[in-house]
């Protein structure tokens, strides 16, 4: 059996609260309701990070992201103090990618710059259209001009490394709109574009109450496809499922879960995966949901929603389920470090994606193939 040897860490941080919850979305973001407590948040954070320190003794963390909700919320004041009390604690790659996730409804010029001061180097604006209309009906509480507004001021702030989040199939959208969202999202330069398809989350308002309106399947795939072709015209390689940079600016905070990395989660309702050397095991921790229940319980056992230990049989699986939806793949030997198993164990699977045209291996790397891309919940389910 070969050893499993810790991946690089990263930090994830979350931030649960948003002007008003989007109909759309099932992530665990919160409506603000009155003040928001930032100083007890913080607080909050830094108990809950000394509790998991002693899962990642003298280990560096390589990315940190601010996800939410909505982190450009909180104050640059607060952002700062999280990132003093994180670097104070755990050692710091010096070109650590450090992301915060902004809502351009909450855009001011002063917050940027003190992000920038902060150390955050990366932010990631959720866009999701350009279209007046769109944004309406998808509960956005920014029109376009505001988001294109919000880019500009963090460019003029000094980021120069900037995601937007767009989503396609939209209620009401045709192919000529999605495409006019892209070409929107290009005039401002941005070093990576998410290009999601709109999901019908259980849980939301838009799953118990469709929109009129939504593309059908096919709608969807043209728009899809059409919008590859855009993307890659003006220079964004796709490299994952839904992502899409400029040459060296992948995102390296999800590159490293999809790569099976190991990082914290710290905040309500955060996931953490990590791999105990000593122990040769890989554990999975998660937090309490409720922003209440988890700043209460913080830097405590009664924080923690849960904890699971990887079992070797269920690796591979896990394994596929990230690594697949790179377009570059994965290495043969990666894999058995990061899993702890022998590339024998998944060689039948290995060859049955091959037979059915999705996989492309050799005797180093294994890679998905166009189709492979397109029947991935099929190939994945190879390695169950
Ligand atoms: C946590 S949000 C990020 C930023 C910020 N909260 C905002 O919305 O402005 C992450 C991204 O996931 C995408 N997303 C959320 N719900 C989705 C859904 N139901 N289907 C597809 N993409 C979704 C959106 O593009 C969103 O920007
Ligand atoms: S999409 Fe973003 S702003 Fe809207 S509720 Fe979800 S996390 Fe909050």
């Amino acid at each position: 059996m070969p050893d499993l040897i810790p991946p690089p860490l990263s930090l994830y941080v979350h931030l649960p609260w948003c002007v008003r919850k989007c109909p759309y979305c099932d992530f665990n973001s919160h409506g603000a309701r009155g003040e928001l407590p930032f100083d007890d948040y913080v607080a909050a954070l830094v108990r809950d990070l000394e509790h998991d320190l002693p899962l990642v003794w003298g280990r560096t963390v390589h990315s940190v992201f601010f996800g939410g909700g909505t982190p450009s919320l909180f104050p640059a004041a607060a952002i700062e103090a999280i990132l003093s009390a994180a670097s104070a604690r755990l050692r710091f790659a010096p070109d650590a990618e450090i992301t915060l996730e902004a809502n351009p409804g909450t855009a001011e010029h002063d917050r940027f710059e003190g992000y920038r001061a902060a150390g955050v180097n990366r932010i990631s604006f959720g866009i999701q259209s350009f279209d007046d209309g769109c944004l309406q009906r998808l509960g956005r509480i920014h029109d376009s001009r505001e988001a294109e507004a919000a880019v500009k001021l963090a460019q003029d702030a000094g980021f120069d490394n900037l995601n937007l989040d767009l989503m396609y199939a939209l209620p009401g959208q045709d192919l000529a709109m999605a495409e006019r969202d892209l070409e929107r999202a290009f005039a401002l330069q941005p070093a990576h574009i998410s290009h999601y398809q709109l999901t019908l989350e259980p849980n939301t308002v838009f799953y118990a109450r469709p929109p009129q309106g939504i593309p059908d399947d096919d709608l969807a795939w043209d728009i899809q496809e059409h919008c590859q072709a855009l993307l890659a015209g003006a220079g964004y390689g796709h490299y994952e499922t839904s992502a899409y940079a400029r040459p060296g600016r992948q995102c390296a905070h999800n590159l490293n879960y999809w790569r099976y990395g190991d990082y914290l989660g710290i905040g309500a309702g955060a996931h953490g995966k990590i791999t105990l050397g000593a122990e040769q095991a890989i554990l999975r921790r998660w937090k309490h949901k409720h922003p209440a229940t988890w700043m209460a319980a913080a830097g405590t056992d009664q924080a923690i929603g849960g904890n699971d230990r990887i079992a070797p049989a269920q690796r591979p699986f896990e394994y596929m389920l990230n690594a697949l939806r790179l377009h570059e793949g994965f290495a043969l030997a990666d894999f058995e470090v990061r899993t702890g198993l022998p590339r024998a164990r998944i060689a039948a699977a290995l060859e049955q994606a091959r037979a059915n045209g999705w996989l492309q291996v050799d005797d180093v790397r294994v890679a998905p193939t166009a189709l492979g891309r397109r029947f991935a919940n099929d190939v994945i389910s190879l390695f169950l």
